[in-house]
């Protein structure tokens, strides 16, 4: 799959009309009309099924679906979809993926799908030698689970190992902790370890004469980690009246003030997650979970950084290289359920979770050198304000060709609100009567 190739003012996928790009997605995807008709929400998800998945159910809710162009994953061209209301975020993804080309795109990887579940122990008298006793029966506890979850285990899944944390000091004092490690391949896995923490429970307290109280598992999923790497060549960076030096250091130092300033790294994150929580969202996957292991991630030092690094290699180029818990699925939950997240999923063609993340991250990186390109540079308001003003323009009623034309004249005259861009078009259509 090549970028959108067209001719003239057809070149950018976003020039294009919405059946236009319907038609590209139909030519160069191979999607069906249904799977079209599925993102055009014109076949989305039913209330009846909404019924199904949560409670108290009385409508549905509705938001932009947009595709990042540009993306080369580990070789592979992939089209990502996003679901969010935020302007800019797709633009700016997609452009900095073009930037990402000439060096071959993002080289991502994942580590093991291993999902942690905690089962904490309470009144235990010795808390040593409880400890001790869970280790030495490790071996049969794990055999024991192996058989709770057949189909996982028929994939390749199941538990792997146990490891005893003793917490000496808590409000209530000391107590154990335990942790199953359990592979859980494709699913994002909650269920999986949830289930395999309630079964060990009973076993725990048996071993150790404790009391099992909570058995949860862990959003900090530190041993489920997608990362990816991106190289942007030195020839690729500078614009404007910008060098591609003062591109490059002006990113490396926009990175070195998140990386050691705790309000500087919630922003810089935020920006981050703004390409990871769409992809999420467009998958039917759970950005809560994900939000919380990235934030807990960034902060396991014990203070609160960067969850990207940026530096320069020796020929001068700039590095950029993500590390995040990435607990996605692409079986299971509404990944499976709801319409538009298969449509996403065929539409990226990915078959297995650790394809997800290895996209996901990828994205994120991206979204973070637009973000740092723009603060390091002219700032991030005047990319900003062009696509406002589109939002604006279509706010106060612009139709088709009027929408970037009233849009660049509101940019123009830096005068971006409704009641303007209502009287451009009045101003307008009524000397076109
Ligand atoms: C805005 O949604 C995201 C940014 O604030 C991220 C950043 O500051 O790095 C632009």
């Amino acid at each position: 799959m090549a970028p959108y190739q067209g001719n003239e003012d057809k070149t950018k996928f976003y020039n294009l009309t919405l059946d236009e790009r319907h038609a590209w997605l139909i030519k160069t995807q191979n999607l069906s009309p249904e799977t079209i008709a599925i993102l055009k929400g014109e076949n989305g998800l039913k209330i009846e099924q909404a019924d199904h998945m949560i409670e108290n159910v009385i409508g549905l809710f509705s938001l932009p679906l947009g595709v990042a162009q540009n993306f080369i994953v580990n070789g592979k061209e992939v089209l990502i979809p996003m679901v969010l209301e935020e302007p800019s975020v797709i633009a700016s993804a997609s452009f900095m993926a073009k930037l990402t080309r000439p060096s071959g795109g993002f080289f991502a990887q994942t580590t093991a799908p291993e999902m942690i579940a905690q089962i904490q122990v309470l009144e235990l008298d010795e808390i040593d030698s409880a400890r001790q006793k869970i280790l030495a029966a490790r071996h049969d506890l794990l055999e024991q689970l192996g058989k709770v979850d057949p189909v996982l285990s028929k994939y390749g899944g199941g538990p792997r190992d146990i490891e005893v944390r003793i917490i000496s000091e808590s409000p209530i004092g000391p107590f154990l902790v335990v942790h199953l490690i359990f592979d859980v391949q494709d699913a994002m896995g909650a269920n999986a370890v949830n289930t395999a923490a309630e079964t060990l429970a009973p076993k725990i307290e048996a071993i150790t004469g404790g009391k099992v109280h909570l058995r949860i598992l862990s959003n900090l999923a530190d041993r489920r980690l997608a990362r990816s790497r991106v190289t942007i060549l030195k020839e690729n960076l500078a614009f404007g009246d910008f060098s591609a030096e003062e591109v490059r250091d002006g990113i490396i130092a926009a990175w070195a003030f998140a990386a050691v300033d705790p309000y500087r790294a919630a922003t810089h994150n935020k920006g981050i997650m703004n390409a990871i929580d769409p992809i999420l969202i467009a998958t039917g996957n759970d950005w809560r979970a994900v939000e919380a292991g990235a934030h807990a991630y960034a902060a396991r030092s014990g203070k609160y950084t960067s969850l990207t690094t940026w530096g320069r290699d020796n020929d001068g180029n700039l590095v950029g290289m993500i590390e995040i818990p990435m607990a996605v699925g692409t079986v299971g939950g509404a990944t499976r359920v709801h319409p538009t997240a298969k449509a996403a999923l065929s539409l990226m063609k990915v078959e297995h979770a650790q394809q997800l993340a290895e996209i996901i991250v990828s994205a994120g990186l991206a979204q973070n050198l637009g973000a740092l390109r723009a603060l390091a540079t002219e700032g991030i308001q005047r990319g900003h304000m062009n696509l406002h003003a589109r939002q604006v323009a279509i706010t106060a009623g612009a139709e088709g060709d009027e929408i970037s034309r009233v849009a660049s004249q509101l940019a123009q005259e830096k005068n971006v609100r409704v009641e303007r861009a209502q009287q451009i078009l009045t101003e307008w259509r009524n000397k076109n009567e």
